[in-house]
């Protein structure tokens, strides 16, 4: 049939031309689906304060607890109702939680004209990590005597580059970008990775070097 083998060809010739395109431009699931990111103030628990260790920062949860939790944002930083809303959630089981607005008021806005590698180039979240250390001091100054980091996304590599430090007792990082298997072999607390099935960034292939980067750490804690 040289209709059905024309056509099979032709499939795969847009297969082929799909992946190039694909490669050319890097399909963040994440920006494909932003999060809605109107109607911030909305029943939040929390408020915003303007100077946490230089940052500003959404602050939730048990202010007198001891036990202190960073979420680390995606690119579309601190003000995703969503973002607060998990904040919140963590906040009433019993947990300081604080949601630093890591891109000083200007987050990805999703514009299309942006180039994202050029714009996650000039938002490091390695520098970010580095530039973060005056929230631990100030948490501890506040009696926070343990403090873990939860990432999604963008802020999953600056949780994983604070594992690397004193900082934290513990990470979570969810659906990461920019981490590598090389990372695990750095990380000094228990780290929790939970990754997305359908990511193009970290795909479930990746997330098992890093198990496999980990299972040779037995000193590290890990799931
Ligand atoms: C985005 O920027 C990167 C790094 O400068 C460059 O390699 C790439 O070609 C740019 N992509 C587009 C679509 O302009």
């Amino acid at each position: 049939m040289a209709t059905a083998s024309m056509l099979h060809r032709s499939l795969l010739c847009l297969t082929v031309l799909a992946a190039a395109a694909a490669a050319a431009q890097p399909r963040l699931q994440c920006l494909e689906n932003p999060p809605e990111l109107t109607a911030a103030g909305d029943g939040e628990a929390g408020v915003v304060v303007q100077n946490l260790g230089g940052f500003a920062a959404y602050v939730t949860g048990a202010a007198h607890s001891g036990r202190a939790i960073v979420l680390a944002s995606d690119v579309f930083g601190f003000e995703a109702p969503l973002l607060r809303k998990i904040a919140d959630k963590v906040g009433e089981a019993g947990y300081y939680v604080v949601v630093p607005d890591f891109f000083q008021g200007r987050p990805y806005n999703g514009d299309p004209s942006i180039n994202i590698t050029q714009w996650i180039m000039a938002h490091s979240p390695v520098k970010a990590a580095e530039d973060s250390k005056p929230i631990f001091a100030a948490l501890k100054r506040e009696g926070k005597s343990v403090v873990g980091v939860g990432g999604y996304c963008w802020g999953g590599k600056l949780a994983v580059e604070v594992a690397k430090t004193n900082e934290v007792g513990a990470i979570v990082i969810s659906h990461p970008s920019s981490v590598t298997a090389d990372d695990m072999t750095d990380v000094k607390c228990p780290i929790e990775i939970l990754g997305a099935e359908n990511d193009a960034v970290t795909p479930p292939r990746l997330v098992y070097q890093f198990v496999n980067a980990l299972r040779q750490r037995p000193e590290v804690s890990s799931c």
